[in-house]
């Protein structure tokens, strides 16, 4: 068997965020997944990491992300190892420790550093206390203290495999990029969400020089820092970014929707003294019309629909658009999770 040249060739890195990577090394993951999606098509073997394995620490719930994690490391040779917090000792940051009560996040990940060859971690919301960038904190955290690689599997800033999925799934319909108009826009949905998608999105669409428009309510502002990012990519790569507050004004003549519902930064730290849910709430049910519909997809430019998962039906989408409209990217986003992660474990781990 010929082992690609891609194998290995980010040995020992970590996988945090996408800005981490240029959009050369970004294009370098993209064609290894590719090629692996092609292999996996074929049914031909793709045993790249034999007796390695993965561990799959899981602070919040997942059907994609598990999934793809634990099918595409059994199809590269290795293992996929899935734990919960409250099995271990609850890995903990430094100032939240409790003597004799719980076991750091510096512990854990050194001591999972001498078993397998990768920690992968997804934490936001309730493990997070909602607090934005807590989540993000706890992997970095782990990196530190890791002495293998460390994947973001999601946190409350960013969710960098989804994004990999998504610019993958849109290149594949689209093979330039470049001066497509690409629309994230906020939709509704009853409950709090973190920024992780809406923020990876502008930074990976930015990255490859697309026309990106950022479109929400007044109150469902990104982070800062996100916001400069995605600036300083269009400045770099070609295109542009703008926001908005109407979302029927961005879905004009777009080539690519995202209409993804996320939580309103001001009923939570540490934007807020405490966490507000009820008053979230409260704020996100004014913005119900904020739901995608084939007459809203009919003022675009034959828009592909995109969204991560899970999709709230009737909130944030009609079941017509999911379940009918015929450049829904939806499914292809799912399965290339897959081929993604593949590449990246195949290039990262050691
Ligand atoms: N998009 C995504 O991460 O899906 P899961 O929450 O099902 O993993």
């Amino acid at each position: 068997m010929k082992i690609p040249k891609y194998v290995g060739a980010f040995k020992g890195k970590d996988f945090l965020n996408t800005q981490d990577f240029t959009q050369e090394k970004i294009k370098q993951i993209l064609d290894a997944a590719d090629d692996l999606k092609r292999k996996f098509r074929s049914r031909e073997p793709t045993p790249y990491l034999p007796g390695r394995t993965l561990f799959m620490i899981f602070y919040n719930r997942s059907l994609r992300t598990r999934n793809s994690f634990e099918a595409g490391m059994y199809q590269l040779g290795g293992h996929a190892h899935f734990l919960s917090p409250q099995d271990l000792y609850t890995p903990t940051l430094p100032e939240d420790m409790v003597p004799y009560a719980t076991e750091s996040i510096s512990d854990v990940a050194r001591v999972l550093s001498r078993y397998g060859n990768a920690i992968a971690i997804r934490i936001y919301g309730d493990p997070a206390k909602w607090t934005i960038g807590r989540g993000h904190r706890v992997i970095e955290e782990f990196a530190k203290w890791g002495e293998i690689p460390v994947l973001n599997m999601e946190d409350d800033l960013y969710h960098p495999f989804q994004a990999l999925a998504d610019i993958q799934a849109a290149r594949e319909t689209e093979p330039k990029l470049q001066g497509k108009k690409f629309v994230v826009s906020y939709a509704y949905s009853g409950g709090l969400k973190p920024l992780a998608v809406p923020q990876s999105e502008v930074l990976i669409t930015t990255q490859f020089g697309m026309d990106v428009v950022l479109a929400h309510p007044k109150g469902f502002e990104l982070e800062d820092s996100a916001i400069k990012a995605a600036k300083d990519n269009a400045k770099r790569y070609g295109g542009s970014f703008e926001i908005v507050n109407d979302m029927k004004k961005a879905f004009e003549g777009a080539d690519f929707v995202y209409p993804k519902a996320w939580s309103p930064k001001q009923f939570v730290p540490p934007h807020s003294k405490t966490v507000d849910k009820e008053g979230a709430s409260a704020y996100q049910g004014k913005f119900k019309d904020w739901i995608t519909t084939p007459e809203l997809l009919d003022i675009t430019n034959k828009a592909h629909y995109m969204h991560c998962g899970p999709a709230d039906r009737g909130q944030e989408v009609t079941d017509e658009v999911l379940d009918k409209y015929e450049r829904s990217l939806y499914f292809d986003e799912a399965e290339n999770r897959l081929h993604v992660q593949k590449a990246v474990m195949a290039m990262f781990m050691p």
